[in-house]
């Protein structure tokens, strides 16, 4: 059963996206009570009571909580902070902006979906390749990371052969335009000896971190991660770089798989990583005449979104054309088909599910007011 403290870790989790910090931090949690029943109350007081932000902060304090163990409920209450209140957590963002001169190249802006999964072989690089290529076709900022380091398959998948390079000045690395998005992969990096040797030797995390802090990404709305299979130390490391990371489980109809993504899940959870939903993959395949077979099983997905309490984001049918298109570098998306539309259609609940950063916030326009009157003050 969570505790208050495990609350309050949990929503250190969640960031202003402008301010740079998380509510806590900012003093923006007010109070917090759990109920025996598992009843969680906050009490969040925002920069001002109509804030812009309000809906994207809620709703991101709700899933933090509601996913620890035995939160049944959270209620959350607003308030708008008082002068003294506003002034003291433009104090905190600015002492956090100077100290942590952004740990990565990943604008805290920028939403994240790591798209993992408990085994192998069950679809992450399929589905992380096309719900980046259906956001960039919505015309978001989008970036896709593989951070699969040794199996990688994104390249492949995409039809990108380039070379990644440092850029001279900045010395970050580009990253691949592709399908309007931007991808890193290491099966993107320079073949030389020296090279190959060098992320040979790098651990895991260390290649993660430097695939997060050395790139030059931009401003992005989304960053898809394509996971490596399994659980460790890429999970936790990014949970720890990247706090606003969160997670899709991709999981086949069978039980037993369901079973091996729910402990990804448990993970997820222990480094305070959200889950946001469950996909699930190859779900039937449907012959000439319309029938419809279930050759992996039946209710595995489903099954695992009610155990978790997250929406089943989409189920996406056997479909030849992954195959093909993963094999030619044009993502299924880009054409029409039974996957395809079900793709599309997992792309749409998601933006629904984690929606872009609001451009045009209270924060922010409270962070250049501050400025303003610093440099009239000042001058
Ligand atoms: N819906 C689908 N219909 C048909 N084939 C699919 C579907 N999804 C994935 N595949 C195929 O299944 C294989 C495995 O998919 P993919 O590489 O995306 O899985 P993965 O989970 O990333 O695997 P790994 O754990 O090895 O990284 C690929 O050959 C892919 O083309
Ligand atoms: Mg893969």
């Amino acid at each position: 059963m969570a505790t208050r403290d495990d609350v309050l870790a949990a929503l250190r989790g969640v960031r202003d996206p402008e301010l740079g910090a998380d509510v806590v931090e900012l003093g923006m949690v007010k109070h917090v009570e759990v109920a025996p029943n598992g009843r969680v109350e906050i009490g969040l007081a925002l920069t001002i009571a109509e804030c812009p932000l309000r809906g994207q902060i809620t709703d991101d304090v709700k899933r933090r909580v509601r996913a620890l163990p035995g939160v049944t409920d959270v209620a959350i209450t607003t308030s708008a902070m008082s002068a003294d209140e506003r002034a003291n957590l433009m104090s905190v963002a600015r002492r956090r902006a100077r100290e942590h001169a952004r740990p990565t190249q990943v604008s805290p802006t920028t939403r994240v979906a790591a798209i993992a999964s408990g085994k192998g072989g069950v679809g992450k690089s399929s589905i992380s390749a096309n719900l980046a290529v259906a956001l960039a076709r919505r015309s978001f900022r989008v970036g896709l990371l593989d951070a699969d380091i040794w199996g990688f398959s994104l390249p492949r998948i995409l039809g990108v052969s380039d070379r990644l390079h440092a850029d001279d000045e900045t010395r970050l690395i580009v990253p691949a335009q592709v399908h309007d998005l931007k991808l890193v992969s290491t099966g993107l990096i320079a073949e030389s000896e020296d090279t190959a040797l060098m992320w040979r030797g790098l651990m895991l995390s260390k290649a993660l971190e430097q695939f997060l802090t050395q790139v030059d990404w931009g401003d992005l709305d989304y960053l898809v991660i394509d996971m490596p299979p399994g659980t460790g130390d890429v999970q936790m490391a990014l949970s720890r770089m990247l706090p606003q990371a969160e997670m899709v489980v991709v999981t086949t109809p069978q039980v037993a798989a369901q079973k091996v993504a729910m402990r990804v899940a448990d993970m997820a959870r222990r480094s305070h990583m959200p889950v946001i939903g469950v996909i699930e993959n190859m779900s039937w395949f449907e012959c000439s005449h319309g029938e419809r077979f279930t050759l992996f099983g039946e209710g595995g997905g489903e099954a695992l979104a009610e155990e978790l309490a997250v929406p089943l984001i989409g189920r996406i049918p056997i479909d030849p054309a992954v195959v093909a298109s993963g094999d030619h570098g044009r993502p299924v998306v880009l054409g029409a088909g039974p996957a395809a539309e079900a793709l599309s259609a997992a792309a749409e609940r998601l933006v629904e599910l984690l929606p872009p950063a609001a451009e045009e916030t209270c924060t922010g326009r409270l962070a250049r007011l501050f400025d303003h009157l610093e440099q009239t003050s000042a001058g």
